[in-house]
């Protein structure tokens, strides 16, 4: 039986299982895909014995996707530029090879949601500097987009995350002005998930014909979404990212790569 899973702390909430299990069943692998929760002081001795159980692999999530590249014998290339692994390929000799899916997950969805959509006029603009903003960044970098801005509570996290890019940053206490002109915008923060504060951005000012891209997916619908599709804009929901991010993990792992369909999606959210 092939065998992968996902460490993180805590781990019980992943939607990866759900995931990897329906792509499982669906192409009748005799695999296996389980948490694992994994204390960060224990990240190493925990990794060993998911080795010596013989994983093929496992997904990385929060609070080892930066941590984890320490013990990695190699790591890809996008993994080097994002600054985290969030895939890991275990080979016969135990040895951890790091990936990161994220950016491949996030223009996936794009490209999934929005027909012949054009990369290369795209006047980008990221709201959030997290880990989440560092995948997006690298996929709009890699696509060529010819403008990108960037906005974040912490200027200091902005210009960390844009200075290798040379993208814009523009403050906090301007986001408004960040938006003006934009034909993509792309909230990479958690606020507008259920529990948490709206982003309060007003669309107005972003091109008529604009894209709004949030990867939050719990609503589905977030409020900048719900004013996106108000004023007729394009948009993505941000549960696309989470299951295209899924796939080339799966692919290491299992030997196919998958596809993502409605009753996936409908399966994942409830
Ligand atoms: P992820 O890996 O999901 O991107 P993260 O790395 O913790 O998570 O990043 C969270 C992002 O959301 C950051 O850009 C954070 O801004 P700071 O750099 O100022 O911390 C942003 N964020 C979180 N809560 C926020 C809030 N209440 N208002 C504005 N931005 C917020």
């Amino acid at each position: 039986m092939l065998k992968a899973g996902v460490i993180g702390h805590p781990i019980s909430h992943s939607k990866s299982p759900l995931i990897h299990r329906y792509w499982l069943k669906q192409y009748e692998i005799d695999g296996e895909y389980k948490t694992y929760d994994i204390k960060p002081d224990d990240l190493e001795g925990g990794i060993r014995n998911l080795v010596d159980l013989g994983l093929k692999g496992f997904n990385v999530t929060i609070p080892h996707k930066q941590k984890i590249m320490a013990l990695c014998n190699t790591i890809s290339e996008e993994a080097k530029a994002i600054g985290a692994v969030n895939t890991v390929v275990v080979d016969h000799a135990g040895h951890l090879h790091g990936y990161n899916t994220d950016a491949f997950g996030f223009s996936q969805n794009l490209n999934e949601t929005i027909a012949d959509f054009d990369w290369k006029n795209i006047d980008a603009c990221i709201i959030g500097a997290g880990g989440a903003a560092r995948a997006v960044m690298y996929a709009l970098a890699c696509n060529k987009a010819k403008h990108i801005r960037l906005t974040n509570r912490t200027e200091h996290n902005a210009q960390k995350l844009s200075e290798p890019y040379q993208s814009k940053v523009i403050l906090w206490s301007d986001r408004q002005q960040a938006i003006t002109g934009s034909n993509l915008i792309i909230n990479t923060t958690s606020l507008g998930m259920n529990g948490q504060d709206s982003l309060d951005i007003d669309l107005t000012d972003a091109q008529n014909n604009a894209v709004v891209y949030d990867i939050v997916y719990a609503p589905l619908m977030t409020p900048l979404l719900q004013q996106a599709a108000t004023r007729n804009m394009k948009v993505v929901t941000g549960i696309g990212m989470l299951l295209h991010q899924a796939r080339p993990a799966f692919e290491l792992w299992f030997g196919k790569l998958p596809f993502v369909t409605k009753e996936l999606e409908l399966s994942i959210l409830g």
